[in-house]
């Protein structure tokens, strides 16, 4: 996968009485890409929502869909997140028995491969896979709810990850950060290597274009 700089608003924070409307916004501010955090209630406390979500916006949305799975065994639901029109499909190393496996059924699905980490979890897990990944998501809170503090220790797990993936060759690998980042965090996060931000409540509470543009032009500034 190429790198490049995307941000990528999370619905967690959205208004669902008008889900549709407020995807539309976010694309219409200039996202690229939406980001749907499916929570199954095991592998972390909530439920969210799953596949009919993204069935559902997928014809009224040109965006990237980046469907984060916070679910226990998510190789169970490849081919319902293909069908229903994703484009990303990130699974947590902690949440996969068979991390490997999992990988390549979603390559073979013809969904970009993600893994998540948790902010505890090592890179280390990450050592055998990296020719089954497209991007690394590195958790800078623990995963669950929206609005949480972002956890200073992710931005040298940040420059650690970039530099690992540099010295085994694998710099095309996109790392997407998820969790705390805001106006006040963004540019650290970018300068730590991030390529694509996840932002929840930093989106969704207050006026969502203002919003987009506002983290939009602390990423542009980096990209310059
Ligand atoms: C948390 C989710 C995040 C969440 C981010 O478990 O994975 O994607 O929506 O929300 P903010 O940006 O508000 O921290
Ligand atoms: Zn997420």
């Amino acid at each position: 996968m190429s790198k490049y700089y995307e941000l990528s608003p999370s619905i967690l924070s959205a208004d669902f009485s008008c889900l549709g409307e407020q995807v539309q916004a976010i694309e219409k501010a200039g996202a690229g890409w939406v980001h749907i955090d499916v929570m199954d209630g095991q592998f972390v406390p909530p439920v969210s929502y799953g596949d009919v979500v993204v069935r559902c916006l997928r014809p009224g949305s040109g965006l990237f869909f980046d469907v984060h799975m916070m679910v226990t065994e998510p190789d169970r639901y490849i081919a319902d997140y293909k069908a229903a029109g994703a484009d990303m499909f990130t699974v947590h190393a902690e949440a996969c028995t068979h991390l490997d496996r999992t990988l390549q059924a979603i390559r073979e699905s013809g969904m970009k491969a993600g893994v998540a980490l948790n902010p505890a979890t090592p890179l280390s897990v990450l050592d055998y896979v990296l020719d089954k990944v497209d991007m690394i998501l590195l958790m800078s809170v623990n995963p669950g709810y929206g609005g949480q503090k972002f956890i200073p220790s992710t931005l040298q797990k940040l420059q650690d990850l970039t530099a690992k993936l540099e010295a085994a060759g694998y710099a095309d690998i996109a790392i997407e950060v998820d969790g705390g980042v805001n106006a006040s965090t963004i540019d650290a996060v970018l300068d730590a290597g991030a390529d694509v931000i996840v932002a929840g409540s930093a989106v969704f509470k207050g006026d969502i274009e203002k919003n987009v543009q506002e983290l939009q032009a602390h990423i542009s500034r980096k990209a310059k």
